[in-house]
């Protein structure tokens, strides 16, 4: 039989990251700790595990594995959980204060203390499912209205979970960048207030707060462990989930935080082009990959400045080896715990097995029996019938 992982094709580009004070600068202290203290304040919340997966490690011949598992996260399936809602309140926060004339609280607004005038405030953004799910539930909290664009790729099922949130969900023709650009276009005509998990120029206080509130899984992350890994493989949509696990690993870890490499779908890699020429760069998607949350095209300008300082290798990765790490971890192959897993979570883990699988890519990245590895497993089961085929044996769905 052959075996998908010895058969990808990965691509790597190693950079010399030109250490600079972005990961304390960009997404500060301060903007971590303001989000900590409001998201474990919140009704429902828990950590989520960290799972380690000794059979695999052994079978591949790594030191350790680490899998932070977002599936519980918030009843939501996944990590998005933290960013959007977040980003909603504070959002509500600095307008609430505008129209008010003095300064509100978050715990007032979750509370319900401003409930009227949330009624009167629409917050939007364009998502491919996980990031808009989040908006609709931090929205429907506080009763705001919340509008949501999709592209045509977005499955049925995760358009349903945000029209269940309250969320009024519009589906576009075109790709996730195109919604993007409506939302943009729709808000400036209407008053509304984008709250994106994508930065641009002068566009810039929600993706901060998005990615603040992504601190959250990695400060657990943290704290569940009693030394630093030795490498984290972070999966690239926009960006904004590296540059905030980036980012707080710096801060805690110091000189002793992981190597960063990224990897993203072939079929986005955004920023492995951008690694190449230096600049952001954007790229043209002419096929969606199996993994719809990193199907992104443009990178978010603040995660770029972040990453540029702390990633020192960007690695593109094929649709072929997905459905075969979900079923892995889903089944408990190697005798560790089973996991359900989706389709972007699985990014980190399945470019590590194929690298391992090719001596000179293992090799290039510094990967030995040695190397302690942080994977993100950003979600859960976000869409059960895409979950439901893969695990019945389909590659593509
Ligand atoms: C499950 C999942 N993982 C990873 C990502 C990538 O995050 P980012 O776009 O911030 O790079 C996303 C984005 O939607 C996602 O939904």
């Amino acid at each position: 039989m052959t075996d998908p992982f010895a058969q990808a094709a990965l691509h790597h580009v190693a950079v010399t990251p030109k250490r600079g004070d972005a990961a304390m600068r960009v997404l500060t202290p301060d903007d971590f700790a303001r989000a900590w203290d409001e998201i474990t304040a919140w009704d429902g919340y828990a950590p989520t595990p960290l799972v380690s997966l000794p059979g695999l490690a052994g079978q591949i011949g790594v030191g350790h594995i680490a899998y932070k598992h977002e599936g519980p996260r918030f009843g939501l399936g996944s990590f998005k959980a933290l960013g959007g809602a977040y980003a909603a309140l504070r959002v509500l926060q600095r307008e609430l204060g505008t129209r008010l004339g003095h300064p509100v609280t978050l715990a007032d607004i979750r509370g319900g203390a401003y409930a009227e005038a949330c009624a009167g405030i629409t917050l939007s953004s364009a998502t491919d499912g996980n990031h808009g799910r989040s908006l609709a539930w931090g929205c429907q909290r506080v009763g705001a209205p919340c509008r949501i664009y999709i592209h045509a790729e977005v499955s049925e099922t995760r358009a349903q979970a945000m029209r269940d949130l309250g969320a009024d969900v519009v589906r576009i023709d075109g790709d996730y960048d195109a919604s993007v650009d409506l939302a943009r276009t729709e808000a400036d005509e209407n008053g509304w207030f984008v709250v994106s998990d994508t930065s641009w120029d002068g566009y810039a206080d929600p993706p901060r707060d998005v990615m603040a509130g992504y601190g959250v899984m990695t400060r657990e992350a943290c704290e569940a462990m009693e030394d630093a890994p030795s490498h984290v493989i972070l999966q690239g949509g926009v960006g904004g989930l590296a540059a905030s696990v980036a980012a707080y690993l710096r801060q805690h870890w110091g000189d002793d935080a992981p190597r960063v490499i990224i990897t993203e779908p072939d079929r986005a890699a955004c920023l492995y082009e951008s690694a190449q020429k230096g600049v952001p760069t954007t790229v043209p998607i002419h096929e969606e990959t199996i993994m719809a949350g990193l199907s992104c095209g443009e990178p978010s300008e603040m995660a770029w400045a972040i990453l540029r300082e702390e990633a020192q290798d960007f690695v593109t990765m094929p649709d072929s080896i997905v459905a075969p790490t979900m079923r892995l971890l889903a089944n408990g192959d190697s005798g560790d715990a089973q996991i359900e897993a989706g389709e972007s979570a699985v990014a980190g883990l399945a470019t590590l097995i194929a690298v391992m699988r090719q001596p000179d890519m293992a090799a290039a990245l510094g990967l030995d029996a040695q190397s302690r590895v942080l994977l993100i497993g950003s979600e859960g089961v976000t869409d059960p019938a895409i979950f439901a085929a893969i695990m019945a044996g389909a590659d593509h769905v």
